[in-house]
Parts: structure tokens; C-alpha cells; sequence
């Protein structure tokens, strides 16, 4: 058990990418020849015998041993046999060693220490000379200080165990006359710094483990003088970043682990210095992005590790690109991760082993899969899969007429726990095993979806501080994404489906680049030319993928911030809620309190008909804020009939509708209904029942009348265009309520004056049952794609 220890500690640390050091180790393990005896006069309640022991490069040696474990020692027990190999005092009260009898020991190759009570190093090293000892265990004993040449005695070792002390100080030359020192676990101590020069001593160190310390920054060109190190463990220091020059000088190391620290990015820059780097652990670290270029140049990587980040959302286009010997990558256990952009990986041509499960995916589009060649294995269990046309390549009957070649490779990849790998979206297909649906069943419609773990409901930043918003969405054409701001402020591309109207819309803001948001933009409003001033002169980058930067926050970017993301086949939306923390107070405030702070908006829209055909008219709107829940009602107003009325939801940011499927010759009334959100629990009741439905009448033109009936002037308000609709028809009469959703009374009194008319076969929307089933909901997003 004791020759496993070097192993056991590098598991503990967590480095599981460098554990191919030690794995030929085990394996010869099993089939090792049992202890021999050894015919000593061996020390009272010790075991002497001959054991099989490994050197620490792998050698096998017979070694006669002498096993004093667990016996509560307080002083070395004697006679110690002259030809002892190895000697095991571990978990013993032990503070200090006669080095005489040390001196006795000229063979001595092993010595373990390890669980006792030795607080100066010098009580063992002092006077006794050591030559052919290799290995020293001195881990977890009480150890605070290593002096100048604390190890001088000991010129031939090659293992030092000093893990799990109180280290707090070295000297700079603690370790000078370890010319042959492999291996240096100074790991879980009290060390803040991390002094160069103790390394200056070490020409052949190939294992540096220096966890567990906490170290904050490391300083530039900290371990230039490791020429020989092959493998470093910086787990668990608390990191925050790395110089750029951090690293520079392990020209040799294969193997880095930088797990469990507080690494916002990827510290790409420092991680140029190592080129021959093999194997990289990131693990557990404060990472909420892989991006562009992250592992830009490291050509000789084989094996990257990407888990357990609590706050990855994600995998950005090209983030891990041209790895030509990549043959591994694990990305799990991120409660978080929604989105792998469909090119993250480019260039991969070695990569076998795709590691994906328990994240918080809803797809892997069919590129990344196209775009891994070599890909063998790919494991996807344990996250909400949706199982529609982003999955289709995964299908069991993925041979599809219209697939190329491309889907039969993905085919040949093996899932992982196939039998974990369900799907979790539709309804219908919900805790199916994802290789047994076949391709039929898989919706042919790929509508976004913004996962909500991306973004939670509310965030919460400190005056003057950067707030970033993360909106990712994979749908199938791939959708676009825009904000809408809390002053109604929309933020991305312009519409694609642009008016016909407008030659050429002049779009708000493109997201194919960093732009600068600016008062000269306009909102783009859909069908209709508006120009709504832009009052904000904020400066808002949206990034490329869907991420809103503001930077230097004031109170006046608090409220709610809507993304939408869009594709052909329809939409969908998330808000959040944005409050700004005053600098002065620190916490105490409650979320009321940060909200006090909201702009104050006009709490309502004017709500303008701003052209009538014989079956459609267009609606616009202005309102000073975003509302993401605002719908729009409509119905016909007829003599007799109980009239539908249908609803359908306006996207956030939209200004405008084209209200389609109408019957010609026919009024109609259209109101608006304000809405902020489900998820704003945070806006007062009040001040939500205080947006009141604007409402507006209408007649569709006379069905196939050669000469322009009505031309309604876009500068009419409302109550202006109801009275002047009313005054031509009926030339008397003009009772207008303006802003009750149901107008009863004014209804009937027209109901006497109209003339009957069918009711309208073309059906739009009838949207009543607000959070119905998913399927309505998804019908919904269709329709209302199609009318706007
Ligand atoms: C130490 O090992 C050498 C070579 O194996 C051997 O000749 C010598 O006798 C050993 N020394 C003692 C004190 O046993
Ligand atoms: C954004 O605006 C700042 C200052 O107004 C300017 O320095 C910068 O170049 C602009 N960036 C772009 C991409 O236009
Ligand atoms: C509104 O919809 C109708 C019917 O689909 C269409 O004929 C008309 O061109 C649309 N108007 C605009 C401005 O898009």
C-alpha cells in the first residue's frame, strides 16, 4: 500500500491528466512477488522483511525493509539492521530522530516520516549524511520554516514529500544540493509567494506540486530555472490570473493543472510560453466564457479539461481551434453551459473523445459533430436534450435522403451511457432514449430557445461597475439575437423581414461587429419608418454572439433588459431584471431599493393606425420602455354576433403590426395591452397596474373599389381616427371610450347602426388561455412570425 502513496497524492490533488505518470506504476502492482522474510534481529513491535519497492524512475528493487507504522513512537526503537533499505516510522509522535543511528544506515534509500510531530526540519537532516537516500516523506508533520540548505545531507534524493505542513516560509537556497530531485511536493502549506529562486537548485526537477498554498498572483518568470519540469500542479491556490510571463521558461512541461482557483478567462497570453504543453486541467475555475482563440497556438495539446464551472454559459465560435493533436476534451459538470456555438471547434483532426455530459445543453448541432473528423465517443447524458431538428443527426434512423455522407459519420460515433442520454424536450418524446427516436418523430422546426440558465431573472451591479449579459440561443436557421433596453431601446441587427415599404431600413445597430451605440440610430420599427429619437447616448457594445457590455453603470440602466432571438420559424424572448447598487451603501438595500432608481417612464403608448387595406391594416406604436408581455387584441364589431377576439404577443421592441386576415368593409377595434413581465416580480404592483390597454377603431377599405376610400393620416391619434372613421360612416355619432378594453356600452350602441356582415373565416390567433401547452405556445411564435 505504502508504494502507491506518490499516486494517491496525485489523484488528491485532483491531476487527473497527470496521473500517466504513475500509471505504469499500478500496473506492474498487480502482479508483484509478496514480501519476503528477512532474517534480522528487527526492532520490537517492527516488521522486517524484504519487499518489492520501485525507485522514483520505476526502477524495481528487493528491498529489505523495516515497518514501524502506527506503533505511537516518541523515540526511534533500536536496533535499526545495518542493510535496512527502507525504513517506515509513519503515524508515529516522532519530533525528533537520534541521527546517529541514521548515520549507521549507509544504504538507507527510503525513509518515511510522514504523520508525526516534526517541527524543524534540521533535528532530522543535521549531521546525519544520508547518500543514497532517494526518497523523504515528510508530509504532514509540523514543519513552518525551511532553512538555507536544509537538505544538503541528503545529495542524492529524488523525492521530497513536504505536502500538508505549516509552511509558511523557504529560504531562498532551502533546497541547494538537490541536483537530482525528480519530484518536490510542497503542496497544501501556508505559502503566499512563490520565490524563483528556490527553484534554482532543482535543474532536474520534472514534478513540481505547489497547491493548496494560498498564492494570489504568481510572479513573472517564476519557475525559469525548471528546464526539466514535465509536470506542474497550481491547484487550489486562488489564482485570480496569470502574468503573461508567468510561465515562461518550462520549456519541458507536458502536463498544468490549474485546478479549483479563481481564473476568470483563459489565461491565453501565458499559456503561449508553454508550447509543448500535452496535458491542461482548468478545472473548477471562475471561467464564464471559452472564447476565440482561447487556445490559440498550443499545437501540441492532447487532452483539455473544461469541468465543473459554476458559472461557463458558453463555448464560443472557433474557441478551440487548429489543436492538431487534441484527442480529448472533457466539458462537464457546468450547471450552466447552454450553448456550443455550432463552429466552436474548428480544426480538431485528432479529437476522438468528446466529454459533454451533465451540462446544461439542449443540443449539439450537427457542424460540431461534421467538424470533428476523427470523433469516436461522444458522451451527452445527463442534460436537457432537446430532441427535434438539432438533434436529427443523432436520430437512430439519421440516414436521411437529404444527409450526406457527413450524418453517416456522425452515426458511427458511440454515445456514452446511451441508456442516460434521453431527451427532455418535446413533451411528447420527453425520457426517450435519444438513439431510439427515429428521425420522424423529431420535429422538422427548430424555433430558438433561450435556455434559461444563460440568464437569471435578475442581476444586480455596483454603480460605475460593467455589466455583461449573456444571450445565446440555437435554433435551426440559425436565429438572430437583439435587446430591447429598459427605455425600449432595441439593440441588433434590423429586422430581416424587413417592410416593403422602406427601401432600405436603415438598421439600428448590426451585431456582426462591436458598434457604438449612439443618439443618431433609430429604432427600427419593423413595417413602419419611424424615427423615435434615441434619447440614450449610453455606450452599449453588443458582441457578436449575443452579449450585451454596458460599462460604467448609473442608475439609469437599471430596469428590464429583454433578449429576443429570432429565426424564420419564430421567437423567443427572456428578460432580466437589471438593478444598480448604489456605491455608497453597500448591501443593506433590499431590491426595492434598487429599483428606486428606475427611470420613470410614460406609462403608456400611443397607439396609431397607420394604414388600412381591404384585409389588413398597420398598427404602430411609441412607448418610452421596454415591455416584453405587450399584446395586442383585436375583433370585429358587428350587429349581432358575439365577435372573437383574438390576441397575439408583440416581441419586445417591436413598434409596429400588420394586423392581416381581415374582412373587408368591416370596423374593427385593436387595443394594446402593456406588459411587463412574468418575471419582474420586482416591479410593484402598482406601478403594473397603472399601464392601461390603448385602444383604436377602424374600417378595412370596401372590397375591390378602384378608388382610395380612406387614407388615414399617420399623425392621428387614436380617439382622432376613431371620431373621423365614425363621423364619415354614420355622419353623426361619435361615442368614443378610449381606453376601456371592453367598451360594452359603445359596442351595443353600434351594434344598431351596422350593418350585419359574415363573421371572418380567416382565423388568426385566438390566444386567450395565456401559458397553455408548449405545442400552443410554439403555434403562437409561428403565427405571429407570420403576421409581423
Ligand atoms: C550496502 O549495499 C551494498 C551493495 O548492495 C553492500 O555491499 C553493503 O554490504 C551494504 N551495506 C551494509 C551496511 O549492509
Ligand atoms: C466607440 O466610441 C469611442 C468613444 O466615443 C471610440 O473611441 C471608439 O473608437 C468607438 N468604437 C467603435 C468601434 O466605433
Ligand atoms: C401587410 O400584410 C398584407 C397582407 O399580408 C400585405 O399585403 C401588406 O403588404 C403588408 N404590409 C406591409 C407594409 O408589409
Amino acid at each position: 500500500m505504502r508504494i502507491m502513496r506518490p499516486t494517491l497524492v496525485l489523484l488528491q490533488s485532483q491531476c487527473l491528466l497527470c496521473v500517466f505518470v504513475s500509471v505504469c506504476v499500478l500496473g506492474v502492482l498487480g502482479s508483484l512477488p509478496h514480501a519476503l522474510p528477512w532474517h534480522v534481529s528487527c526492532p520490537v513491535r517492527c516488521v522486517c522483511q524484504i519487499k518489492p519497492w520501485f525507485s522514483p524512475d520505476s526502477v524495481y528493487h528487493e528491498a529489505p525493509t523495516v515497518d514501524c507504522n502506527d506503533l505511537l513512537l516518541t523515540k526511534l526503537l533500536l536496533p535499526i539492521p545495518p542493510n535496512t533499505h527502507t525504513l517506515r516510522l509513519q503515524s508515529n509522535l516522532l519530533s525528533e530522530l537520534d541521527t546517529a543511528v541514521l548515520h549507521g544506515l549507509p544504504n538507507l534509500t527510503d525513509l518515511d516520516l510522514s504523520q508525526n510531530r516534526f517541527s524543524r526540519v534540521w533535528t532530522i537532516t543535521q549531521s546525519s549524511s544520508l547518500p543514497s537516500l532517494l526518497s523523504l516523506h515528510l508530509e504532514e508533520n509540523r514543519l513552518s520554516h525551511l532553512p538555507e540548505a536544509s537538505f544538503s545531507s541528503m545529495p542524492a534524493l529524488q523525492e521530497l514529500f513536504l505536502s500538508h505542513n505549516n509552511l509558511h516560509s523557504i529560504a531562498p537556497g532551502a533546497f541547494t544540493g538537490l541536483d537530482f530531485l525528480l519530484r518536490l511536493h510542497i503542496n497544501n502549506n501556508r505559502l503566499t509567494t512563490v520565490d524563483p529562486r528556490w527553484f534554482r537548485a532543482l535543474p532536474r526537477l520534472e514534478v513540481l506540486m505547489l497547491g493548496g498554498n494560498p498564492v494570489e498572483a504568481l510572479p513573472e518568470q517564476a519557475f525559469l530555472a525548471l528546464k526539466s519540469l514535465r509536470s506542474l500542479v497550481l491547484g487550489g491556490m486562488g489564482l485570480r490570473g496569470l502574468a503573461e510571463k508567468a510561465l515562461e521558461g518550462l520549456d519541458g512541461l507536458e502536463s498544468l493543472s490549474f485546478y479549483d482557483n479563481l481564473l476568470t478567462k483563459v489565461p491565453t497570453q501565458a499559456l503561449k510560453r508553454v508550447q509543448g504543453l500535452k496535458f491542461l486541467d482548468l478545472n473548477k475555475n471562475r471561467i464564464k466564457l471559452i472564447e476565440t482563440g482561447d487556445f490559440q497556438g498550443m499545437i501540441h495539446l492532447k487532452e483539455l479539461g473544461l469541468n465543473n464551472m459554476e458559472e461557463l454559459v458558453s463555448i464560443e465560435k472557433a474557441a478551440l481551434e487548429n489543436l492538431p493533436e487534441l484527442t480529448k476534451l472533457e466539458i462537464t459538470n457546468n450547471p450552466r453551459l447552454s450553448y456550443i456555438h455550432p463552429q466552436a471547434f474548428l480544426q480538431l483532426s485528432k479529437l476522438e473523445s468528446l466529454m459533454l455530459n451533465s451540462n446544461s445543453l439542449s443540443a449539439l448541432h450537427q457542424h460540431v459533430m461534421l467538424s470533428l473528423p476523427s470523433l469516436q465517443e461522444v458522451s451527452l447524458h445527463s442534460n436537457p436534450l432537446r430532441c427535434d431538428c438539432l438533434f436529427h443527426w443523432a436520430a437512430e434512423d439519421a440516414s436521411h435522403p437529404h444527409n450526406e455522407k457527413g450524418t453517416q459519420t456522425a452515426r458511427l460515433v458511440r454515445f456514452i451511457q446511451p441508456q442516460a442520454t434521453l431527451c427532455s424536450e418535446p413533451p411528447e418524446l420527453r425520457a426517450r432514449r435519444v438513439r431510439e427516436v427515429s428521425s420522424r418523430e423529431m420535429s422538422a422546426s427548430c424555433l430558438p430557445m433561450i435556455p434559461t440558465s444563460s440568464l437569471p431573472s435578475y442581476v444586480g451591479v455596483k454603480e460605475g461597475g460593467k455589466l455583461v449579459l449573456h444571450c445565446r440561443a440555437l435554433a435551426e436557421p440559425q436565429p438572430e439575437l437583439y435587446w430591447v433596453t429598459p427605455s425600449g431601446l432595441r439593440l441588433g441587427p434590423a429586422p430581416s423581414h424587413a417592410s416593403k415599404g422602406s427601401a432600405a431600413p436603415a438598421p439600428c445597430l448590426t451585431a456582426s461587429e462591436r458598434f457604438n451605440y449612439t443618439s443618431t440610430s433609430s429604432i427600427s420599427p419593423g413595417q413602419v419608418q419611424d424615427d423615435i429619437p434615441c434619447k440614450s447616448s449610453k455606450l452599449y457594445q453588443l458582441l457578436p454572439e449575443g452579449t450585451l457590455e454596458i460599462n460604467k453603470v448609473t442608475h439609469s440602466e437599471a430596469g428590464l433588459y429583454t433578449c429576443v432571438a429570432e429565426n424564420v420559424l419564430g421567437a423567443d424572448t427572456r428578460s432580466v431584471t437589471v438593478g444598480v447598487h448604489s456605491r455608497e451603501t453597500k448591501r443593506k438595500r433590499g431590491l426595492g431599493a434598487n429599483l428606486k432608481g428606475f427611470p420613470l417612464f410614460r406609462a403608456d403608448a400611443r397607439l396609431e393606425v397607420r394604414e388600412v387595406g381591404e384585409h389588413y391594416a398597420i398598427l404602430s406604436w411609441q412607448s418610452g420602455r421596454n415591455l416584453p408581455l405587450t399584446r395586442l387584441s383585436w375583433h370585429a364589431i358587428y350587429s349581432k354576433f358575439h365577435t372573437p377576439t383574438y390576441t397575439t404577443r408583440i416581441l419586445a421592441g417591436t413598434q409596429s403590426f400588420n394586423l392581416t386576415h381581415l374582412q373587408a368593409e368591416t370596423f374593427y377595434r385593436v387595443c394594446l395591452h402593456l406588459g411587463i413581465s412574468e418575471g419582474t416580480k420586482h416591479v410593484s404592483r402598482r406601478r403594473r397596474e397603472s399601464i392601461k390597454p390603448q385602444c383604436v377603431s377602424f374600417r378595412t377599405k370596401d372590397a375591390s373599389e378602384p378608388q382610395p376610400s380612406l387614407q388615414l393620416s399617420p399623425e392621428l391619434t387614436s380617439t382622432a381616427v376613431t371620431l373621423l372613421l365614425f363621423a364619415i360612416i354614420f355622419l353623426l355619432l361619435a361615442v368614443q371610450g378610449g381606453d376601456s378594453e371592453h367598451d360594452k356600452e359603445a359596442e351595443k350602441l353600434y351594434n344598431t347602426f351596422l350593418r350585419e356582415i359574415n363573421s371572418p373565416k380567416a382565423v388568426i390567433i385566438n390566444q386567450k388561455t395565456e401559458g397553455s401547452s408548449k405545442q400552443q405556445k410554439q403555434k403562437e411564435k409561428l403565427l405571429l412570425h407570420q403576421v409581423c
